[in-house]
Parts: C-alpha cells; structure tokens; sequence
C-alpha cells in the first residue's frame, strides 16, 4: 500500500479476518502478550475504582476480560473499527454493563471528563506518531481527573537501531510455534502495512504534552511495554 493512506474500512477488513482464531494467534505470536495482558487488571493506585470504563481497540475483549474480573459492576464502552470483533464481544460479555462502538479512533466523539479508565491493548500501533499525539490529548480530556490510562503495545519506532534485533527475537517465538515461516511472513506483511509503533521516549513525551504525570507502573519486556498514567487531580 506504501504511503496511501490505510481507511477504517482496510483495519476493520483485517481485523474482521484476523478475529477468527484471535487469542490463539495472539499468544503464540506476540512475545509477552499473556504478560502485558495480566497487566490490565494489576498494579492501579490504591483505592481506585472506576465506574466508567473505555477499551480502545477492544478486539475480541481480551483487555475488558481482565477488566471485569476486578472492576465488575463498572459500565464499559468497548470501541473498535472491525464489526466481527465487536460481534464476538457482544457474545463474550453478556449481563455485563457494555455498550458497543465501531469507530475508528479519530472519528470518536470524546467526551470531556467522562471516563475514569482509558486502557488500549495492542491497538495504538496501529496509529501513525501524529495521530497517536492527538489520541492522548482526546484520552487526557475524556478522563476525570484521577483517571487514568493503561496501555500496552511494542514500543519501538521501525528506525530504532534495536528494531531489527526487535524482530530477530519476535521471529524466534513465532516459528517455535509455527515453524514453517508461512505465519510469520504474514505477520511482516500484516506489520509492514498496518503497524506503526513509536518509542517509548517518545510517547512519555507526549502523554506529558497532553497533560499527564508518568510516575505510574511500567512493565518492560524487551520493547513490548505496559504503562500507566494518571490525570493528577488539580
Ligand atoms: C491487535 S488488536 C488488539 C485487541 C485487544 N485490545 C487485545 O489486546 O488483544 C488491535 C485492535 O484494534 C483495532 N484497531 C486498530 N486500529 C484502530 C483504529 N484506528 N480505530 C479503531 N480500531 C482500531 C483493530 O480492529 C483490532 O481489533
């Protein structure tokens, strides 16, 4: 596709065929998913309760999985560009609070002050570094103040000099599971063209220039991150 612009129809094309057998495919070739995933429901300020909840990105709800398990009467939007993934959510969190939203993240309304947790896993790489600066502005002004942001996602921009080393070790996991090399020439087809990961330095920059104090958890696997930020309250 080279430099034309991916539309919401192009991720939610890819994602509605990459939703057939998602967690599988996603345990056994993301390094560290199970990790960055177990993140989502530790490690929050103490005595924090969020009542409303937004899953950016939310794919077949394995990050609101977590969620539930300790925030369970919390109310949740789960936000995401391919339909098959929200079908399989829908299935997935019967008798929970849960509202449903095919949108790409820059056609969103965010609302001011309405949420208390904003988590997104996996999904802002998909972001090119500009769009991911205005995403954390939108985030800072959606959360209430003490609200905070959870995210976990490879945080490694693709000139990084450790980027091929990156993909020396991510290749090592998915031909121990796949060791044919067919899967892991999709997945650099898939991440040639639809991936766009930024440096942790950078992103704490801009999560600073959209407001936010970075003092809350990291957990650093290789390039593979789990961070939290918080909206100090004024
Ligand atoms: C790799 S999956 C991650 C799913 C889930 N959060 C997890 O951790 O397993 C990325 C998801 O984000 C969605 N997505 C990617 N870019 C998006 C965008 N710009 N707007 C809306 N959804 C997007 C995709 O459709 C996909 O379901």
């Amino acid at each position: 596709m080279g430099t034309q612009k991916r539309t919401q129809e192009d991720i939610s094309k890819e994602f509605n065929v990459f939703s057939a057998n998602y967690t599988e495919d996603m345990i056994k070739c993301v390094p560290y998913y199970i990790t960055l995933l177990n993140a989502f429901s530790q490690d929050y300020p103490s005595g924090f309760s969020p009542q409303r909840i937004l899953d950016l990105g939310c794919g077949n709800g394995n990050v609101t999985d977590q969620l539930v398990s300790v925030f369970p009467t919390a109310e949740y939007t789960l936000l995401d560009a391919s339909e098959d993934m929200l079908k399989l959510c829908e299935e997935r969190f019967k008798g929970f609070n849960i509202s449903f939203v095919k949108s790409y993240f820059k056609d969103f309304s965010f609302s001011e002050n309405n949420f208390d947790l904003i988590v997104a896993g996996f999904s802002l790489h998909h972001c090119e570094a500009v769009e991911k600066q205005l995403l954390f502005k939108n985030i800072y002004k959606s959360l209430v103040s003490g609200g905070v942001l959870a995210m976990s996602d490879l945080m490694i921009n693709k000139n990084h000099q450790l980027h091929e080393l990156v993909k020396t070790n991510w290749k090592q996991l998915v031909l121990s599971n796949y060791p044919d090399d067919e899967k892991w020439q999709w997945i650099m087809e898939h991440y040639a063209e639809f991936d766009r990961p930024d440096d942790l330095n950078d992103q704490i920059v801009w999560l600073e220039t959209a407001g936010f104090k970075v003092h809350q958890t990291l957990k650093k696997e290789d390039y593979w991150v789990h961070l939290k930020v918080k909206k100090s309250k004024l």
